[in-house]
């Protein structure tokens, strides 16, 4: 049965509808790359989005993934590729996983105008493209997007504004499309991870690795030693709650984010330096 309505404007293929369709931007590499990865696993048919076409070429000969070379946070990129993707998908998608980021350092003075246009084109642009060009074909389904954002959408960091602002942004969006498409049986969810080691984190680790001359693995232990599990994510750990919170299961959970940092949020900086005090409570 052909839905009607305004974004009727792709074909709806029931015969295809059947296996379930992921939607994953950033998925070269990282966490992206683990989510495709493992809802390929589940058999769902997933769909691939990012700039770096060489990684996701490379990934496509290895996973049942369909390619798609497209910068989020450019309109004429999405609509290029969108016929092609409704195509593979069938008119429809079950889920969609808003993944793809970016960061670059730098305080309110220090940061440049470049890097923060960046940073709000790909981190909080590119977000709500993602959602104004897949909710058309999330509505047929009654699908759910979900956000990656980042324990910097919910505290600040050092040197770090951009980065902050627009993973703040996102919750913003998160919670306006979880309320306007609620009624249409969309999901909008978000998921804040705290450090998770990927290609992106490595990369920070390194300020860490010179200062202390330290290897990677140390310069995670510095960063991580205040959290109550003392260790980052393995990707496998964010992507399982992300996969959860976009299946059936999590039907109920709308507008929701869903914070996973092996407990950072719990701890009262406040109280960091009694710490040592109380070293043998437990
Ligand atoms: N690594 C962490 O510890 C951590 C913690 C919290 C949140 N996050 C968030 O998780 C998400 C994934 O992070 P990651 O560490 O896997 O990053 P990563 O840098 O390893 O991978 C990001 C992917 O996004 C792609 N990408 C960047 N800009 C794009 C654009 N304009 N269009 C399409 N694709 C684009 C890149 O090519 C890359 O493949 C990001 O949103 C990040 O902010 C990461």
């Amino acid at each position: 049965m052909r839905p009607r309505g305004r974004e009727d404007h792709f074909n709806y293929d029931s015969e295809l509808r059947m296996k379930k369709t992921v939607l994953i931007t950033g998925a070269a590499q990282g966490l992206g790359e683990n989510l495709a990865r493992m809802y390929a696993a589940h058999d769902y048919r997933v769909v691939g989005l990012d700039l770096n076409e060489a990684r996701l070429t490379a990934l496509a000969s290895e996973i049942e993934l369909h390619p798609f070379v497209v910068d989020i946070s450019v309109r004429s990129s999405w609509e290029a590729a969108l016929p092609q993707i409704a195509e593979v998908s069938g008119g429809g998608l079950d889920a969609v996983i808003a993944n793809a980021g970016i960061l670059k350092m730098g305080s309110a003075v220090s940061m440049t105008d470049p890097d923060w246009d960046i940073l709000v084109k790909v981190n909080y642009t590119g977000a709500l493209m993602t959602a104004k060009m897949t909710l058309p074909m999330l509505e047929r389904s009654k699908g759910n997007i979900v956000f990656v954002g980042s324990i910097s959408s919910n505290f600040a960091a050092a040197n770090d504004v951009g980065y902050v602002a627009t993973k703040h942004g996102l919750a913003g969006i998160m919670k306006s499309v979880a309320l306007d498409f609620g009624p249409k049986g969309v999901r909008s969810n978000m998921i804040c991870p705290g450090w998770m080691k990927t290609p992106m984190s490595n990369e920070e680790m390194e300020g860490i690795m010179k200062k202390y001359d330290c290897t990677l693995d140390e310069a995670y232990a510095r960063a991580t030693t205040n959290l109550p599990l003392r260790r980052p994510a393995e990707m496998e750990e964010i992507a399982e709650v992300i996969r959860f919170v976009s299946s059936s299961q999590a039907s109920f959970l709308t507008g929701v984010n869903l914070t996973v940092d092996g407990g950072g949020s719990t701890v009262d900086v406040g109280m960091l330096a009694l710490d040592a005090l109380h070293a043998d409570y437990a």
